[in-house]
């Protein structure tokens, strides 16, 4: 290994700033690069899942042929493969595989299969996961994850998938960020299913009168609700992972989460405020799952600070851009000793003014994380390219691509040549 030795002091990003022995090729041989999308997000033409269903009925924005990368796979692929990326984490779409209750289509499958290939041809591994964030309406109608048989019906999904394209990868995720699943959709209410959760005080109860009992059970009846559910993803989760071995017991099956990485200042109550979001926000459902986790998905966006709060820009999605907290996020998932995927990690930057350094800077925090031991094996950036941004519709622009809805045209940022020299430098950025 070529060492070089130099003291370097950061002035970029105050808060991670630290003098440091500096180590090249910290990032192993055969290191994951590369970026990740979602089904429904960027594939186009999925009617049968709740998300559809709410657009129809004018709750969220109409997805439509979103980035047609349905039918446009193959060069989007060969672009991923021209900017360098060894790897590629991609969904596939629930209510394609499983249309109705117990039946599965099997081309369906077969698309994905292809899809699998394209990947492998070009080089790339796939890394897989069964569901992010829509549901069948089948599912969904008679009450999702809130049903108490939910588990046994996502494992069921899961083995189906396993049995039918489990021997061609090596890599399965079985859900995407549960507790932003559930925190968005029976918490906040602007997620299907459109529950909410307000905190309402006994003033309420007593100054406002009967009728308005309604408001506060209904509110705490959603937190409720809010908690099966949380229980109901774990445990399908648990599920899930047992029928996927059982078919594959060589696959590495893994749960992305998303963790807000908490820090403070030294004053006792900002670290007992970092400590309790901690616990309630990362570690209350990680602690449900590790057992059943042969690696761990990282999907880290936001580093918060209490006491001495850092000055950061906002990126278009107002959420302050502090990439080097990607380190403290890896930490947090260490706590498991599994090996990590960064899974997700990016910028919504429409003019691509911020998003080279923000890869740079975050590829350094992971690169710190290396240096101290912690096993991470590859980092995704999201995302391959502009998409379906949920509830914010197609404004908010991830890509590393960027693209046009009307022409479907692609068109490569100058960030993604910036991550592609990352790549062929496996992570050195200096
Ligand atoms: C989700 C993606 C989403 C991204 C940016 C992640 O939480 O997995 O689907 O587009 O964040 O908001």
């Amino acid at each position: 290994m070529f060492l070089c030795f130099k003291i370097q002091t950061r002035p970029v990003m105050g808060a991670f700033s630290y003098a440091r022995l500096w180590v090249m090729n910290t990032f192993p041989e055969g290191f994951y690069w590369g970026a990740a999308t979602a089904s429904y997000q960027v594939e186009g033409g999925i009617e049968n899942c709740d998300w559809a269903e709410a657009a129809r009925e004018g709750r969220v924005p109409p997805c439509g042929s979103a980035c047609d990368h349905y039918n446009r796979y193959k060069a989007d692929f060969d672009i991923a493969k021209e900017l360098g990326h060894t790897a590629h984490r991609f969904s596939i779409e629930w209510a394609r595989i499983e249309p109705e209750e117990g039946q599965f289509d099997m081309e369906a499958i077969a698309h994905y299969r292809k899809v699998i290939q394209a990947l492998k041809e070009r080089g790339m591994e796939p890394i897989m996961t069964l569901w992010h964030f829509t549901l069948p309406l089948w599912f969904s109608k008679t009450g999702g994850f809130e049903r108490k048989d939910s588990p046994e019906i996502f494992a069921r999904y899961a083995a189906f998938c396993a049995k039918e394209l489990g021997a061609e990868i090596s890599y399965l995720t079985t859900m995407n960020e549960p507790i932003v699943f559930a925190g968005i959709g029976w918490l906040k209410g602007n997620w299907p299913p459109f529950k909410q959760f307000a905190l309402v005080g006994l003033n309420e109860l007593t100054i406002s009168g009967d009728r308005s009992m309604q408001r506060p059970l209904k509110s705490w009846f959603a937190y409720f609700t809010y908690r099966k559910v949380v229980n109901n993803l774990a445990t399908a989760h648990n599920y899930a992972y047992k029928e996927i071995k059982k078919i594959q017991p060589s696959l590495d099956v893994s749960l992305v989460k998303h963790v807000v990485a908490f820090d403070s200042n030294s004053n006792p109550l900002n670290r007992f405020r970092a400590w309790v979001e901690d616990k309630f926000l990362n570690h209350s459902f990680l602690r449900k799952v590790h057992k059943q986790c042969d690696s761990f998905g990282l999907n880290f966006y936001h580093y918060v600070k209490f006491g001495d709060r850092p000055q950061f820009e906002y990126s278009d999605m107002g959420w302050e851009m502090a990439p080097g907290g990607i380190y403290n996020a890896l930490q947090v998932l260490w706590k498991y000793k599994k090996p990590i995927f960064v899974s997700e990690a990016g910028l919504a930057d429409h003019d691509d003014s911020h998003r080279a350094w923000y890869i740079t800077e975050q590829v350094k925090g992971v690169e710190r994380a290396l240096r101290e031991g912690i096993d991470v094996r590859g980092h995704l950036y999201w995302s391959l390219m502009d998409n379906y941004e949920w509830a914010l519709g197609f404004e908010k622009q991830f890509g590393l691509i960027q693209i046009n809805y009307e022409t479907q045209e692609r068109t490569i940022r100058p960030s993604a040549y910036v991550y592609k020299e990352i790549i062929e430098r496996n992570g050195s950025v200096e």
